[in-house]
């Protein structure tokens, strides 16, 4: 993916749930920051997917603003890439709909997704927790993406997305690209501090899981002090230390060191020194996000001008695949 003629189409979405995780930060938007200086990049807050749980609205419509600001503070530049609001383009509902039809009842019982999400709301298992991959079809095939950059939990909605794809364009033509997964190698699944079983998540309840991209460094510091980790001493990869394993990865990501050199580096000095190390590599990380969140914050004109803006473009884009999806199914335009 270099060079001016292989410029691609990149997509990507991300819940405005609660503040971003360092698995996000990691698994997704460090990626996006790389891609957007020779593609073309579209990333937005999926608020409508959030409306899958149940939020307070006056807290969905704080996250939302927070989390826009947190995007652009983590390095997504309005210039370069479009960045905006879900909700704020109708496009995405109109194709999430349609594209529902086209997406069969077994494929979307066999979502690992929708199964540990009705696990944990046994309550409200609702039809849009259910349909939630056919909006995303539309969210990622509206704007003819060559990739979706996510961490590895996207990956099967990004294959029924393929699917739905592959199966509208079988009935009608060539209406939608067909898109791919981008998935790095490494950090696609940060894990929790406080559980290193378990994927790191913004809706952890656990006080010391997720480390949150706005935490103050003291906290990020006793988060990873308390980080669970075996009972062995030596900072080496392997298998049963998920802890150090998980640790490892995130200091190989920050500081972009190898896990040998990493290896090398803290030989005979115990987990303790090597906990404390990778706390201070991310509060440093972090720090210029933090300080730039605070900055935007004050600045709600220049905020609210971004996701205006960026969602009139947005529905620019996408209604063409829409008209174009409404022509080939016969609705009368
Ligand atoms: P979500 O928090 O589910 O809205 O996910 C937003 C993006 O962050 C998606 O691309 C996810 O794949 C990615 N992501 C979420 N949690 C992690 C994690 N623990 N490690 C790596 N990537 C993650
Ligand atoms: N489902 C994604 C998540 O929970 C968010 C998302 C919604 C998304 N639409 C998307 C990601 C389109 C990539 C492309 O993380």
């Amino acid at each position: 993916m270099d060079g001016e003629s292989e410029r691609k189409i990149i997509l990507s979405g991300i819940q405005p749930t609660s503040t971003f995780t360092l698995g996000n930060y990691i698994g997704a938007m460090k990626n996006w920051k790389k891609l957007q200086d020779e593609n073309d990049c579209y990333y937005f807050l999926a608020d409508l997917h959030t409306l899958t749980i149940r939020l307070e609205p006056k807290e969905l419509r704080a996250k939302t603003a927070e989390n826009f600001a947190l995007l652009i503070a983590c390095g997504l530049a309005p210039e370069k890439s479009l960045i905006f609001i879900q909700s704020q383009v109708p496009t995405h509902a109109e194709a999430g709909w349609i594209l529902q039809c086209y997406t069969q009842f077994g494929e979307l019982s066999r979502m690992t997704q929708f199964k540990d999400k009705s696990k944990q709301h046994p309550e409200n298992i609702n039809a849009g927790l259910f349909a939630y991959p056919s909006l995303m079809a539309a969210d990622i095939l509206l704007y003819q993406a060559d990739y979706v950059p996510t961490g590895e939990d996207q990956k099967q909605h990004i294959e029924i997305a393929r699917d739905i794809a592959q199966r509208f364009n079988g009935l009608y033509g060539e209406v939608f690209k067909i898109p791919a997964p981008y998935i790095s190698k490494q950090g696609a699944r940060i894990m929790s501090l406080a559980d290193p079983a378990r994927k790191m998540s913004k809706s952890d309840l656990h006080p010391r899981g997720p480390v949150l991209l706005l935490d103050k460094p003291e906290i990020i510091m006793r988060k990873f002090k308390s980080a669970k980790t075996d009972s062995g001493t030596e900072v080496v990869y392997g298998e049963g230390k998920d802890g150090i394993n998980n640790l490892m990865t995130i200091y190989s990501c920050v500081t972009n060191r190898s896990f040998e050199e990493i290896e090398r580096e803290f030989s005979g000095q115990g987990y303790g020194a090597f906990k404390k190390a990778v706390g201070e590599a991310v509060i440093e990380e972090l720090r210029p996000i933090r300080e730039e969140h605070e900055r935007l914050m004050k600045d709600k004109i220049y905020l609210e001008s971004c996701f205006r803006q960026g969602a009139e473009k947005a529905f620019a884009i996408s209604r063409r695949t829409l008209t174009k999806m409404k022509k080939k199914l016969g609705l009368l335009m």
